[in-house]
This record gives structure tokens, sequence and C-alpha cells, in this order.
């Protein structure tokens, strides 16, 4: 279990995610360091802890920076994460995420450093023939984002193989919603995401949706996705650390409902709570697969991992709660 005398480090703590997580590590007492360069990061979303602003590029002052504050565990959830801008931009992906990765991974065995939580992803599936994955389906991105992550997942297989290293590879599926207290959410004005976007045009900030792709092999021709709420992402990322700290073996686990709901599905949900908003049909967006749902009983059976906020409407609901206190 994770105790108040544990140190823990997380890169990209003042992100989207990572500043979810660490509200909930304050809850546990330990002492946490945020490690975020603050390019997708916002200052707002420090609640809790201390944090230093460092790029994970600067190996010399990430392996100084893993030697002072001596972290228990690390927690890596700092990268970059729009699977199009990946397919524009395969470089800056495999930059941030691979080689960046690689520079975290080194830093912990430089110091000496035993325990590892990854954020991965989905997108590692590629396009799995019935849509369902579980985590023994095969590895085959179809975007250079999926990719990344794939490697980094392989680094630490490797790494784990040859040193005692043990890690916990979370693949998130679609992530969304915010805070309860509305302290933290989705801040990024220019953030591509359905549930977001949405978000912004219930709200005024954007004037339409635009639908990519109405002829995927889907019963309504949209995309399908498995939506999860913020607030249980990060639960699995506490049980996940419970698990390592209490000498749990090196896991890869799926982090969803086990729910599909297409694009139509959602503007559906969204526009029976908050009324009809302008959405328009547009071409598919490159390196889309057309279904992802997560089979996810192993995170429940291993973690005991049960979802508090699962629904559809709720997480609409507290995505756009949260825009309007933007406002
Ligand atoms: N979509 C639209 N219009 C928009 C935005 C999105 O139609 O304006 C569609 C997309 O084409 C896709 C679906 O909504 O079919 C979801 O798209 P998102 O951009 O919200 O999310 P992605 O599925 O592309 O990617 C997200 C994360 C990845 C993760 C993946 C796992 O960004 O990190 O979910 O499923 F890998």
């Amino acid at each position: 279990m994770i105790q108040k005398t544990h140190r823990l480090l997380i890169t990209g703590g003042a992100g989207y995610i990572g500043s979810h997580i660490v509200m909930a590590l304050k809850d546990t007492g330990a002492s946490v360091l945020v490690v975020d360069n603050l390019s997708t990061g916002f200052r707002e979303n420090l609640h809790y802890g201390d944090c230093v602003v460092l790029d994970l590029a600067d190996r010399d002052r990430l392996n100084r920076c893993f030697h002072d504050f001596k972290p228990d565990a690390v927690l890596h959830i700092a990268g970059s994460i729009v699977v199009p801008e990946s397919v524009r931009d395969p470089i800056t992906y495999y930059y941030n995420n691979t080689m960046n990765s690689l520079n975290v991974i080194d830093a912990c065995l430089n110091n000496r450093i035993g325990h590892f939580l990854f954020s991965s992803t989905a997108a590692v599936y590629g396009i799995p023939p019935e849509g369902i994955c579980a985590e023994s389906a095969p590895l085959c991105p179809i975007n250079p984002y999926g990719h990344t992550k794939a490697m980094t997942e392989r680094m630490l297989a490797d790494t784990a193989e040859a040193s005692s290293l043990r890690y916990v590879a979370l693949r998130y599926f679609n992530v969304a919603g915010a805070h309860p207290s509305l302290q933290l959410g989705q801040r990024m004005p220019d953030a591509t995401h359905l549930i977001k976007i949405i978000a912004q045009v219930i709200t005024q900030k954007r004037a339409s949706l635009s639908v990519f792709g109405t002829d995927y092999p889907t019963p309504d021709g949209t995309c399908i996705r498995d939506y999860i709420h913020v607030c249980d992402l990060a639960d699995a990322h506490v049980r996940a650390l419970d698990w390592l700290l209490s000498g749990g073996k090196s896991l890869t686990l799926n982090c969803g409902y086990s729910r599909g709901f297409s694009v139509n599905e959602v503007i559906k949900t969204a526009e029976d709570l908050y009324g009809p908003f302008p959405v328009t049909a547009a071409d598919r967006r490159p390196g889309d697969p057309p279904q992802l749902i997560a089979n996810a009983d192993r995170i429940r059976s291993t973690l005991n991992w049960t979802p508090r906020y699962d629904g559809l409407s709720r997480i609409i609901q507290s995505a756009v709660e949260f825009e309007k206190s933007l406002l």
C-alpha cells in the first residue's frame, strides 16, 4: 500500500490526466514531486506536492532530479497524445514519447528505482478484429502515436527482464470528464478530443462539431470508442501503485468500461442533456480505427478496480460543467 513515507515522482503531473492522479494521491499523504515542462500542462492544475519544471529530454537534469528526490516509484504520464497530430508529425512523437520514455527508464535504472507506472494507450491495438481487445491481443498500431507507446512498453518489458524494475503499463481507452470539484479538467482550448469539443460547442466556444467519417463498418457508420471518466482512471493508478509497492509483479492492464459508444451516440446523449447543437459530416481523420472497446476483466480482478463514475451522460455533464467554469 502507498504510505505517507513514500516518495512518488510523476512526469506530466500538471497535465489533464496527470493532475487528476496527483489529486488522487493527495489522499494517501505520500510525498509527490511533479516533473513537467508545462508545454501542455498548467500551473493551475497543481494542488498537491512540489513541481520541478524540467524537459525529459534533458537527461542530466532528469538524473539529478531523480537522484535528489529519491523516489520509491515513478509514474510516467508525460507525453504527446493526439493521434492525427502524430500522423502529421511523427518525429516529434518519437522524441516526446519514445525517446523521453527511454530517458525516464534509464534514470530509474541509474538511481535504482524499482517501481514504474506507465501511461500507455489502446492505440497499441490498431484495428482489433472484433473491436474488443484483451491485453493478450497482438499489438498492431495503425498510427505513430500507437507505435511510440508500444515501443515504450517493449522497452519496459526488456528492462524488467534484465533488472529488478517492476512496472504496470495502463492502456487508456478514451479518457474524458473532469474532477467533481471542477478544480481540474481538460483546459487546452485547442484540444481535439470529441467530448471536449462537444463541451466547447455546448458552451458556445466553438461554432460546430465535425463528425470525422460516417462510412465506417459500424452500425451507424461512425467510430466507436470506450469512454472512461478521468477520476476512475486516476483511481486505477493509485491501485496499480499499491500493487507494485506491495510486491506485485509487472502487469499490463486495459483501462476502460468495456462499453462502446459511436460518435453519433455520444452526440445524441449530449443533445438529450443540453438540446441540439450544430453538427456537420466530414471526411475520415487519418489514423482512426473504427472501433476500440476494452476487455477490462484483468484490471477488475487484479486490482479490484470498480468504476465509480461510469455513465456517458455523467462524463459529458462533468466535461460541460468544467467547460462552463472556464468561461
Ligand atoms: N471525432 C470526431 N470529431 C471531433 C473529434 C473526434 O468525429 O471533432 C471522432 C474521432 O474521429 C474518433 C472519436 O471521435 O472517431 C474519438 O476521437 P478522439 O479524438 O476523442 O480520441 P481518439 O480515439 O482519437 O484518441 C483517444 C486518445 C488516445 C487514445 C485513444 C484510445 O487521444 O490517446 O483515445 O482509444 F489512444
